[in-house]
């Protein structure tokens, strides 16, 4: 399994690194197989898998259970599990109790939180030794607020961007996320920081990119956000499964090959 020290050292040498969400079992199963560096099981699974109208309804027993079902589906992939919304921002001892449970109970590699507001519990638990992500930038549990556009697009937003990059990293954050923002800026804090930061709707020049499992393989949404490419198309399921109903319906299913062969009645007495 790649570490920190890895990830660390694949920034020094400008080797790209790669992420990817998984949620489950086989997900997990196929970025480990695909030989993807990071898998982060992300809250954006309440939208993905579950359904819900935004992260904001994520809980933590929710994200406890899938990233249990990936570590169980990629056992040598490092594994990061995002913090859910109302876990972090209570007050420092209350957010630490969360990040200690969320990693403990899923045997992740590191937990990741959102906002710059995180700086204080990003202290604590990089003291107590749980490995931290931050993530800035577009924060989806902040939606309510900032909305899902392009965020720091004026200069004093700049400004305060690579502030709160500077101020998690000095907090222990071992890596950064850093979504929808201006590839320039994502370029100078990628540079600035000694951290690796890996980017989404960020540009080319960050240490790496993570993209959402089901955005990849065009499987089961609707929007496509504008820095999401299709590398395989997952909609086609819809196909098969309608050819299944039609071949119950004609009992074209199971044919022979599908069906065992024993007999049983003409062995039983009359
Ligand atoms: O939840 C998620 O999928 C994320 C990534 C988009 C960074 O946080
Ligand atoms: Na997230």
């Amino acid at each position: 399994m790649k570490a920190l020290k890895d990830f660390m050292r694949m920034k020094h040498d400008g080797e790209k690194i790669s992420m990817l969400t998984a949620y489950d079992y086989p997900s997990a199963k196929q970025a480990e197989a695909a030989e993807i560096d990071m898998i982060l099981v992300g809250d954006s699974l309440g939208m993905t898998v579950l359904g819900y109208e935004s992260t904001v309804d994520v809980t933590l027993e929710d994200m406890k259970h899938h990233a249990r079902a990936v570590r169980r589906g990629a056992k040598d992939t490092y594994v990061v599990v995002d913090m859910p919304f109302g876990t972090i921002g209570i007050d420092e001892s209350a957010d630490t109790a969360f990040a200690i449970e969320l990693y403990r109970d899923t045997n992740a590699n590191a937990i990741k939180i959102e906002g710059a507001h995180a700086a204080p519990v990003i202290k604590k638990c990089h003291a107590i030794g749980i490995p931290v992500v931050a993530h800035l930038g577009l924060t989806p549990q902040s939606f309510g607020i900032t909305g899902y556009q392009l965020q720091a697009t004026s200069k004093e937003a700049a400004k305060q961007l690579i502030e709160d990059a500077k101020l998690v990293e000095k907090s222990g954050a071992m890596m950064l996320v850093l979504e929808a923002i201006p590839s320039d800026l994502a370029q100078v804090i990628t540079e600035t920081l000694t951290i690796p930061v890996i980017g989404i709707g960020a540009g080319v020049g960050t240490d790496g990119q993570v993209l959402v499992y089901h955005d990849v393989l065009n499987y089961g949404v609707e929007h496509k956000p504008k820095f999401v490419k299709r590398y395989g198309d997952f909609s086609t399921g819809v196909e098969a499964l309608k050819n299944y109903h039609d071949e119950v319906k004609r009992q074209a299913f199971p044919a022979e090959e599908y069906t065992y062969k024993k007999q049983i009645m003409n062995e039983v007495d009359e």
